[in-house]
């Protein structure tokens, strides 16, 4: 009985508000944040392109491309674009739409059409058309009320990839289809890669490619602007310290190797956030992002797997930086520490060192199998250093995995001896 209380009592306390998140709905992909930090240009590139619609809509008809990779916010500033251009263009009187459909949801154009007519709230016969009629029918629509639609068709790479080739010079070349003498239709494509168009006809990438878009992969610096603001939205007053954004933004930072993908940068940031929640802890701190991370990073997770696959000597560094994050309580440490710490180790256990650069080719292999992280050292310290931690957190089970792993190297190679 008293059991159940206890747990009641969990319950009871976790609903009652957390004293981490304010607003966790904002680190959710769908949320569409109000500032789009290091996005500005995009939005302005974007306006310059379809200012043309701002004379006379239904004379023109804009084709852009938008690439880069997967989580350098494409699909966010295209929609926020196209909203704002929307109402921006509305208050001039003009009539404009902007349609944003997900080709991968949306997987054929007839079920690409059938959306733009729902968004349209427009009723068209479910049977017995065939897209390009449907698609014929909506333009009629528009024509007649004299609308202009903005149609992004976010990762278009999946509609070039599965759909026949006819269906995608429909939509490119629509004007050469309908017998229209107005235009009331502009396309924004957004791809992961650009590529991808090397598969159709040389014409329909002309009609496509004119005004290219392109979205790189952020920066560190970008991305701690990104989480700040986040920070800032979701999360309760001081719980999360600037080091845990730096530790975020500096995994994923394309400046510092990462992948610039501000998703997971934000998903690492919640769950670390949740983290911090289930050990009542009224801080987000750092080794909780790196957990987080390595929850996250399917590759990180098999990091760990890696460990068992070090020789001896890599084994006995990573043995000697443990020891010194036990002493020192601090997780990064100094390379040259780290090397004398591994030769007193090998004194130890009577095995001979290896030479200085073999110990940093060592630790530069480490680093690119994804188990070491490296960062120079900030001001403070004396002369610039390269300082050295582990990418997951330091746990019981990292430092028995490392030392079982040792035990046996050692042991194979005394049946050698
Ligand atoms: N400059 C930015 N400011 C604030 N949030 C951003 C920014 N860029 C991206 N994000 C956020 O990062 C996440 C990923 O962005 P988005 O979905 O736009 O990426 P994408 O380029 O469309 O990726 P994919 O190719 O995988 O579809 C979203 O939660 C988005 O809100
Ligand atoms: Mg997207």
């Amino acid at each position: 009985m008293k059991v159940t209380t206890k747990l009641e009592d969990i319950i009871e306390s976790s609903l009652s508000g957390s004293t981490i998140f304010k607003r966790q709905e904002v680190l959710t992909p769908e949320h569409i944040p109000s500032r789009l930090p290091h996005r500005e240009e995009k939005i302005k590139e974007l306006t310059v392109i379809f200012r043309e619609l701002t004379n006379d809509p239904s004379s023109t008809s804009i084709r852009v491309v938008v690439s880069g990779p997967t989580g350098t916010g494409k699909t966010v500033t295209t929609k926020t674009f196209g909203n704002l251009f929307k109402s921006k263009l509305k208050e001039r009187g003009t009539k404009i739409e902007y349609i944003h459909i997900n080709c991968h949801r949306q997987r054929t154009l007839y079920l690409l059409t059938m959306e733009l007519a729902s968004n349209l709230k427009l009723p068209i016969p479910v049977r017995g058309l065939s897209a390009q009629e449907s698609f014929r029918i909506i333009h009629d629509y528009l024509a007649k009320r004299n609308i202009h639609v903005i149609l992004t068709l976010d990762e278009f790479d999946y509609l070039i990839n599965t759909s026949p080739h006819e269906d995608i010079y429909f939509l490119v070349r629509l004007y050469d289809e309908l017998s229209s003498t107005t235009r009331h239709m502009s396309y924004i494509f957004i791809m992961r890669d650009e590529q991808n168009v090397s598969t159709l006809d040389r014409s329909i990438k002309d009609h496509m490619m004119r005004n290219i878009v392109k979205f790189e992969p952020y920066k560190v610096r970008e991305l701690k602007d990104i989480l700040t603001d986040r920070v800032s939205e979701a999360f309760q007053p001081n719980v999360v310290p600037e080091e845990t954004v730096d530790y975020i933004s500096n995994v994923y930072g394309h400046d510092k190797g990462g992948s610039g993908n501000a998703r997971l940068a934000i998903e690492v940031l919640e769950m670390a956030g949740k983290i911090a929640e289930i050990k009542n802890s009224p801080v987000v701190l750092m080794d909780y992002a790196k957990e987080a991370n390595s929850r996250i990073n399917a590759e990180a997770g098999e990091i760990l797997e890696e460990i068992s696959y070090l020789e001896l000597h890599p084994l006995l560094i990573l043995k000697a930086l443990i020891n010194l994050y036990n002493r020192l309580k601090t997780s990064s440490i100094q390379i040259g520490r780290l090397e004398k710490e591994y030769r007193d180790l090998c004194q130890e256990l009577g095995e001979e060192p290896r030479r200085h650069t073999q110990v940093y080719e060592y630790v530069k292999r480490m680093k690119l199998m994804g188990i070491l992280e490296t960062q120079q050292s900030g001001r403070g310290m004396r002369g610039r250093t390269t300082l050295i931690s582990f990418s997951v957190p330091i746990s019981q089970d990292l430092e028995s995995l490392i030392i079982k792993n040792l035990r046996m190297k050692l042991d194979n190679k005394e049946d050698y001896v």
